[in-house]
């Protein structure tokens, strides 16, 4: 259940950089900050001592400031390419501007605040500053004096002037946790709600719930692979009882809903609960669709456990269930009263489960988002957090303006015009973030060979998805299979295929056909020659 704290997984948790002038505690107050958070601790100036093989006073002394300040940039540089540590920062590491910016963009830089009084006592002793030899406090005033501004200018700040190293990481840690959260709103379809996304937020459900006028009594849904982890605290926090349904695709059915409408009525659940959905898109469309109907409808919550339902299924209203003819045939709009996005839980989701969530991801990067579309491209943009939070505003945005997909919400259909066909065809051994990926190296075929689309943005998006980890081709299947699977796919608009395809990164439109001819052909390159 540990965080990934390498830079290769595709959802690092973010970097948390402390920056401040010497004697500000950076390397006290870090260690008991990386010990809460059961983080790796990098202490830079002690990284650099390591790699020249000799104390920082002796850099300074035989190669000069600028040999010192040129280490200090690669090693910024190497540690924002990586994730999940708590760095203590050099006095001086973020004072140029260029390391500022990719520790900013690798996780939180916070600045621990100190008068120059205090700061003067502590580094009184101190030897190993080479930029406080001789008069100390002359030179830490000048040091001070020359770097005020750029000291003033960063935004997120603690007060370190206390001789309790704990206390100031306490306040670090409660800073944290106001900066990793993000609100959103979602308009429509009504009744607007909010969408919070953050880390550690299932230990507050009860605080977040209340603060919105929820109250109990609740019930809790989960699946048999999340409650384990997550429901006895959730259900604890709530005071809530717990409905477990088996996990997997195979039970979104109308006999698991009669399931739960059986175990509210057993629990006692009345008009004015509230249910709360806590797992992955499955639990959220089948929690809502029993909510939705349940005595007319009572509200529900939602605590998203999987990246696709954080980006993608938790956003909208749109709940239901599937038929054995085909996936989500029944089902309602039935908007949630709130959407708490944990990102902690993230970290015990199967590889495979945040692939198919990065599909998606990048799939809202290449409707709406061009910068989202670079950081994935680069692959050292800033840590995750952000691109989910970038990737829920690119739904909300679209929502927002057309809830009942009368036109541009069809945009979110990118990919899957390919993809249901892939994914019937496989009879559902594709995985549906696997099919999408596919589906967007097709699409993005025939919108070049189209003129839709720039030359090239193909390979790029071929080259994000290798680099995610997903696939750009299919194998065991034939042409004519998918293609007669995607003729049954249920968004087709009067029996015609509809696609959307991109036109750049950021850019997507809606096209009602595309000749028969360029689909057969797409679906031939797209196949794995045996
Ligand atoms: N309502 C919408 O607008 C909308 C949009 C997209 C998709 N969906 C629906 O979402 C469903 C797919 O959602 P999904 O990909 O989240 O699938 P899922 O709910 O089946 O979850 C995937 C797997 O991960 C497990 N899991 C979930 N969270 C976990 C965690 N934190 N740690 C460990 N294991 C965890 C689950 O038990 C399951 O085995 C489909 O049914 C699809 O139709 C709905
Ligand atoms: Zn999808």
């Amino acid at each position: 259940m540990s965080p990934s704290s390498s830079g290769t997984s595709a959802l690092a948790p973010q970097n948390v950089a402390l920056f401040g002038p010497p004697g500000s505690g950076k390397s006290a107050v870090g260690k008991l900050l990386a010990q809460q958070l059961q983080r790796p601790f990098l202490d830079m100036d002690a990284r650099i001592e390591e790699l020249a093989g000799k104390p920082i006073p002796e850099i300074f002394a035989a190669d000069g400031e600028p040999a010192f300040r040129k280490m200090e940039t690669e090693l910024c540089r190497q540690l924002a390419g990586e994730s999940g540590r708590v760095i203590s920062c050099g006095g001086g590491a973020l004072v140029d501007p260029k390391n500022r910016e990719v520790m900013e963009a690798s996780g939180w830089v916070i600045f621990l605040d100190c008068p120059q009084e205090v700061l003067l006592r502590r580094t009184q002793k101190a030897d190993d500053r080479p930029l406080l030899s001789g008069d100390k406090e002359a030179q830490l005033l000048a040091l001070l004096e020359k770097r005020r501004e750029v000291y003033a200018s960063f935004p997120n700040r603690v007060d370190a002037s206390g001789d309790d190293p704990r206390r100031i990481a306490q306040e670090a840690l409660a800073l944290l946790k106001t900066l990793g959260s993000a609100t959103l709103r979602v308009e429509a379809p009504p009744p607007a709600y909010d969408v919070i996304l953050g880390t550690a937020l299932l230990q507050s459900v009860d605080t977040l719930l209340s603060d919105r006028g929820l109250n109990p009594p609740f019930v809790v849904v989960s699946d048999s692979n999340v409650a384990p982890l997550y429901a006895e605290s959730v259900c604890h926090a709530l005071d809530a009882g717990l409905v477990e349904i088996p996990a997997g695709e195979e039970h979104k059915t109308l006999d698991t809903i009669r399931t739960l409408y059986d175990r509210f009525l057993k629990i006692g659940i009345e008009r004015r609960a509230t249910v709360v959905a806590l797992g992955g898109g499955v639990i959220g469309d089948m929690t809502g669709f029993a909510a939705a109907t349940f005595m007319r409808g009572v509200r529900w919550v939602n605590l998203p456990t999987t990246l696709l339902a954080m980006v993608d299924a938790s956003i909208g209203g749109k709940v239901g269930v599937d038929l054995p003819q085909g996936k989500n045939l029944v089902g309602a709009f039935h908007p949630p009263s709130v959407v708490i996005s944990d990102s902690a839980t993230l970290d015990t989701l199967p590889e495979k489960e945040l692939r198919n969530g990065m599909a998606e991801l990048f799939k809202a990067a290449l409707i709406a988002d061009p910068l989202l579309f670079e950081w994935l491209e680069r692959g050292n943009g800033p840590a995750t957090q952000r691109w989910i939070e970038r990737a829920l505003a690119v739904k909300i945005d679209i929502v927002n303006v057309d809830p009942f997909e009368r036109d541009v919400r069809a945009k979110l259909n990118l990919g899957h015009t390919v993809a249901h066909g892939l994914e019937a065809a496989s009879e559902y051994a594709l995985s549906h973030g696997e099919a999408v990926a596919i589906g967007l190296v097709a699409e993005a075929r025939m919108a070049e060979a189209l003129g839709v689309a720039q030359k090239g943005l193909a390979v790029r998006i071929e080259a994000v998805l290798t680099r995610l980890g997903l696939p750009t081709r299919f194998q065991k299947l034939t042409v004519p299979e998918v293609r007669a699977a995607m003729s049954s796919d249920k968004k087709k608009v009067g029996g015609q295929l509809r696609f959307v395809l991109p036109v750049e990164p950021g850019l997507a439109e809606i096209r009602q056909t595309v000749p028969e001819e360029l689909i057969l052909q797409t679906l031939e390159d797209v196949k794995e020659s045996a």
